[in-house]
Parts: structure tokens; sequence; C-alpha cells
């Protein structure tokens, strides 16, 4: 088993019928679309570090998938993800390390696997450190960010020994001084800078007096600075932009508290495409821009051994994920079809938090596994949830293969902000399992949350009754 899975293991034969259809854009998709034979993404074949690949997932058949573990599933392909991490890190220069944001899947089945691959690892809560140790991270590996640290959190970061701590506010310090002083170390410590109106991180003034009472602070040694003002971009050179701005502000803070300047955390922020046809980010012109930023430090002889953190999230987990749902209703309303599955925004959010359009795949049902696809006429088609809110909208499209009941929907780049990102409480539907891929073997490592446990676990009080 890779990762922390408990569960059954399944064998799933790997044989191939689904359809392709083309992605639903920002409202309605526009207009028809072939459905090309085998389950071809239109455009070619998709590169092998997504895991939707001729109409499988990971190379094993959904309906197999679905008829192991039943539906609804959050898929994690390992090898894909193992794929991304390593073309990430080949292409970027020596002194830029990657730790990955935790945030985005705290599966600790997609943290080991990328432990392996050599990323460090991003987290923000006891919770994602706990999932980072427990994946095998190393603790000099991780970097621990975002606001509202616990005690908890900072005392157990420091006895961990993590790499860094990114002290988000003038009162953090204090804190992560004592957490030290408890432990009998020194805390190493990033500075955050907020950027553009956020609320993270500190103004340059507070931050400039945070890194001088670090710099004073036994117990404290203030490495480096971190600033993240960008997300889901597929522009590299914006990215570069942001990449020099920060290095460029750290390296000023850094000289005016009088601190070697170890480290320069960029934050995550590289996007993916979400719609067929998308350019990706270009790898190599991100790559190179920061190689001409880390060339520029060159001229500063206490910036030599300086090195640059991204902490990519949606980047590497994203295309490495799939959500697979089962129509369970399909109806005739306002002249589009209207196909209900059995999980919706209570374990996908994006589309309705942020009106994300995933790529849409349908999948014949086993019964139907005899009868091509290709017979189904496209239609328009609305693609909702169970949930009793018209926010509960998976896709709009306006020509799909008309779906049936016990057909599947696989919904693409749900790796990251998928099941993390959810509200699974809301009509207290059974929750989704999550499924990891490697090798073409297939195991179940997280259990469906069980809506009789989540009653059994609640009292009425007596007073009550
Ligand atoms: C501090 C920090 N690092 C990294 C990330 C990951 O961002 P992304 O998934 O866009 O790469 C986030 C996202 O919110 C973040 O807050």
């Amino acid at each position: 088993m890779r990762g922390g899975g408990t569960a059954a293991t399944g064998h799933l034969p790997a044989s191939s019928r689904a359809a392709a259809v083309e992605a639903p854009g920002g409202g309605e998709t526009p207009g028809g679309g072939e459905i090309p034979g085998g389950g071809e993404t239109p455009g070619g074949t998709p590169p092998s570090d997504e895991i939707w690949r001729d109409g499988l997932l990971a190379g094993l058949d959904p309906r197999d998938l679905a008829r192991t573990f039943g539906t609804p599933l959050h898929v994690y392909d390992l090898d894909a993800l193992s794929a991304r991490a390593a073309r990430l890190r080949a292409a970027l220069p020596d002194r830029v390390d990657v730790a990955y944001a935790v945030k985005s899947n705290p599966s600790l089945a997609v943290i080991a696997t990328l432990a392996s691959a050599g990323s460090g690892a991003d987290v923000s809560s006891e919770g994602e450190l706990e999932a980072a140790l427990r994946a095998g991270m190393a603790p000099r590996a991780i970097v621990v960010t975002g606001p509202g640290k616990s005690d908890r959190l900072l005392r157990r970061a420091v006895e961990s020994g993590v790499r860094a701590i990114a002290v988000d506010s003038p009162g953090e310090v204090p804190r992560v001084e004592v957490a030290a002083m408890a432990a009998g170390t020194r805390a190493r410590v990033l500075v955050r800078l907020a950027r553009h109106g956020q609320t993270f991180g500190m103004s340059w003034e507070d931050a400039l007096a945070a890194a001088r009472r670090a710099v004073a602070s036994e117990h404290l040694e203030p490495v480096g600075v971190h600033a993240f003002a960008v997300s889901s971009v597929l522009d590299a050179q914006t990215l570069v932009r942001h990449v020099r701005q920060t290095v460029g502000a750290a390296v000023r803070l850094a000289r005016a508290a009088g601190f070697p300047l170890a480290l320069v955390d960029v934050g995550g922020g590289l996007g993916i495409p979400y719609r067929d046809g998308e350019a990706p980010l270009d790898l190599a012109s991100f790559a190179a821009g920061i190689g001409n930023v880390l060339a520029g430090l060159a001229s500063g002889p206490d910036l030599r051994e300086t090195r640059i953190l991204v902490e990519p999230g949606r980047y590497l987990s994203g295309p490495s994920g799939a959500y697979l749902a089962r129509v369970v209703d399909v109806k005739r309303l306002h002249g589009r079809h209207v196909a209900v599955l059995d999980g919706g925004i209570n374990h996908l959010l994006a589309p309705a938090l942020v009106g994300r359009r995933h790529r849409l795949r349908l999948v014949g049902s086993a019964l139907l596994q005899d009868r091509p696809l290709e017979g189904r006429p496209l239609v328009p088609v609305t693609i909702t949830g169970p949930l009793c809110t018209s926010l509960d909208v998976v896709g709009r499209l306006a020509a799909f293969p008309e779906p049936r009941p016990a057909d599947l929907i696989a919904v693409l780049d749900t790796g990251a902000y998928g099941f993390t990102q959810s509200m699974p409480w809301f009509l207290s539907h059974a929750g989704p399992a999550e499924v990891a891929i490697a090798g073409g073997r297939a195991e179940l490592v997280r259990e469906r949350l069980d809506p009789a446990e989540v009653v059994a676990a609640q009292g009425i009080p007596r007073f009550a009754v």
C-alpha cells in the first residue's frame, strides 16, 4: 500500500468504455461536439500526468472502481502525481526547493507520494502537520505557514524541528519564542509580508520590527521572508514577477533587520488548465525566470547561498484527481435534461464557491457497457448534486451525451481543493470515499463517511426531552 490507507484493496481490470465530452465553459458550454471514439480527449492524447487517459481513470475502468468502492469517490492517480512532481523538480533550478501545499489535498497517500518524489510540505494547521509527519515527510522539509496558529501547533512544530515557521503577525513572534524556550531550542522563523491588501502577513513596518525582535532573541533564528499573493496563475511571467518582487522585498528586509537571508518562500499559485484546449503553465519559462532572479542575487555576497521555496498545491495535486459520481435520476425540465448525481457540492465545492466549471466525462453504467455511448444523442444537460439548493450545480452543458440513471460522471481536475474544500455535513448525505491508484492497483485510502455514524456521535441533552 502507498500512504496511510487502511481498508480493502481492489485489483481492477483495465478495460475501456467511456465517452469524452467537451468541457463546459464559464456558463453553458456552447455548441455541439463529436464524441470521439474510445474516450480520447478532443485535441489529442492527454499527458500522462493527468488521471483521465483514454477513457480510464489512472488506467482503470471507472465502472470497475464504482463497483468495487461504490460512489461517490475521489480518486487519485499516484503515478501521475509522482510524474508531475518529478517534472516540476527537474525543471526548477537547484537552488529552488518545493514544499507541497498540503491544504490542497491532505490525503496521506498523496502526501506520502510527494514525499517519496522529493517534495517537502507546507502545512497550516495541527492536522496538516500531523498528516505530513505521518505520511513520512522529514520535519526539516516542512514549513508551517498560515494565520491563526494555535499554541499546540507552534509547540508541535518547534518540538519536531520543522524547517521554518512563518510568523504571520507581531503577536506570533513572542508565541513562537515561548514555544522554543519551552522546548529548549531555537526556532527558525520566516517573516511574512502582507501583499496587496491581504489579511495574511504583516505591514513592512511590523515585519521589520518582528525580524529585529527575532534577531535579538536567543530562541529565534530569522532565516527568511514569506510572501504569497497569487493564485491559479497560468502565465509564467506573472509568476516570475511575483517571485522577483518578493525576493527584492526579502533582500531589503533582511538587510534592514540584519540577518542572513537563507530562504525566500514565494508561496504557490501555479495554475492548471481547467478547460480543454487551455494552455498549461509554461514550466520551462517559469523556471528560467526564477533562474534569472537567482542569478541577480549573485551580485550580493550575502545572498549567494539564498534559496527560494515554492509551495505549489493545485499544480501538483489537481490534475491527478477526479471525482466519480453516479447519476441517480434524470428528468426533463425547461427544455433541458437534468441529471442528479449522488454527490455534488457537498463533496466538491468549487463550482459553487468560485464558479469553477470542471471538465466532465460521461461513463456508461455497468448495465450499458455493451452498448456504445456513441449512440447517445447530444443534448443540453444540467448536472446537479443531491442538495436542496440551487447552488448545487456541477455542470451546465450545451451538448452532452444524454445521461441515463446509473451512468457515471467523472469530474476532472479535482485532486486539489476537492475533498478538502467541501461541505460534507450539509443534508447529511454519505461522504465521498477516497481511492488511490498506482501501478494499476486501486486501494481505498479513506472510508466513506457514514451518516449513521454522524448521528451516533451526537447527543440530545436530557433537559430538552
Ligand atoms: C501559504 C500558501 N502556500 C501555498 C498555497 C497553495 O496555493 P496553490 O494551490 O494555488 O498553489 C496557499 C493557498 O492558499 C497558501 O495560502
